[in-house]
């Protein structure tokens, strides 16, 4: 056991020696002719000693000497040459990770497409708040309480406190037309990307949220034909040059006359099709020159024009990708996400 921490103390040394010149002073120590070792072996000579207990001590001894002469010649080479590299920790034939790169959600592409189109056409895009008003999203745009047009608007209300006007989540993004009237005197265009809600039943084609597009166009002289114009435009940017758009009469309480506007079917160019319920035409927005009530509300002079629109994110993207289900834009299901590149 002595041998064995004398080994130590001695391999630790050496391995830690500073230069060449305590180097040499530790092998005189340990190895030289009269080093510790030299008269561990002179101990041998005990006459008081088994041959039996000598050879065993002789052999330790020699393992001892053959181990400090090899810490020595290591510490030699290594002062001489700086320390030995360490092994690479890493095996780099390995096949690396591959990153996991994220994208934008299909919903996410298809309204940045439908914007960037927007601004090409000089309408910038602007944005309001999803909770509103009640005053914002139906009086000031002409859908007064009672009047049955409410339904098709019914929305999501929230606890407020009593006696302070009660807020509602939008159920179009139609309110910022309100709010952006009220700051900003015309002539100006824009459009308002935004989530919006309805209480309605989750279905193939329904859900409690979803997205819309609304414009807007307050300038002196604009008429449907600007509004046809532009919408055309658009259509041709979203879907291809040869996509072509009707106007078919509507009701809007916040736009007169009103229309609602249908895309040829993309599937079936207008022939009649699965998709177009053999129609040949596919419902895609609402529009039309903006009412004089909606003007009053904000408080614009009598004899404004404009023209507004709204369209759903979800409708779009369902047309342009064949998606039958628009549940599935909300599941995060990665093997449907994955088709989106
Ligand atoms: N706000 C309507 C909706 O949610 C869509 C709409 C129709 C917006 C006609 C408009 C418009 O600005 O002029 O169904």
């Amino acid at each position: 056991m002595e041998l064995d921490s004398f080994q130590e103390e001695a391999l630790q040394a050496l391995s830690g020696a500073k230069d060449s010149k305590a180097l040499e002073l530790l092998r005189v120590k340990y190895l030289g002719r009269k080093g510790a070792l030299t008269e561990r072996f002179a101990a041998l000579k005990d006459p008081a000693q088994s041959p039996a207990e000598k050879s065993r001590l002789g052999q330790q001894l020699n393992e001892v000497k053959r181990r400090l002469e090899e810490a020595l010649a290591e510490r030699t080479v290594s002062l001489q040459t700086g320390p030995v590299p360490s092994r690479p920790k890493q095996d780099l034939t390995l096949p690396g990770h591959v990153p996991q790169a994220g994208r934008l959600h299909p919903l996410s592409q298809t309204l940045e497409r439908i914007l960037e189109i927007f601004q090409s056409l000089g309408f910038p895009a602007v944005q309001g708040p999803e909770v509103e008003t009640e005053f914002n999203n139906f009086e000031a745009l002409n859908i007064p309480a009672e009047h049955p047009s409410r339904e098709n608007f019914d929305t999501f209300y929230l606890k407020t406190a009593v006696g302070t006007a009660p807020a509602l989540l939008r159920s179009h993004t139609s309110p910022v037309q309100i709010r952006f009237m009220k700051s900003h005197p015309p002539p100006f265009q824009v459009v308002v990307p935004g989530r919006v809600y309805r209480p309605d039943a989750v279905d193939a084609t329904h859900c409690f949220q979803f997205h819309q597009v609304e414009g807007l166009a307050v300038a002196p002289g604009l008429t449907f034909g600007d509004l046809k114009g532009v919408l055309a435009s658009w259509a041709q940017g979203m879907f291809g040059s040869s996509a072509r758009l009707r106007f078919r009469p509507h009701h809007f309480p916040f736009t007169e006359p009103s229309a609602e506007g249908d895309l040829a079917c993309i599937f079936c160019s207008g022939s009649g099709c699965r998709v177009c319920g053999r129609k040949g035409w596919l419902e895609i927005l609402g529009c039309g020159m903006v009412h004089p009530q909606v003007f009053k509300a904000v408080g614009y002079p009598a004899g404004t024009v404009g023209f507004a629109f709204g369209m759903g994110v979800e409708r779009i993207a369902m047309l342009l990708h064949g998606v039958e289900d628009i549940r599935l834009f909300y599941e995060n299901d990665l093997r449907f996400l994955r088709q989106f590149p």
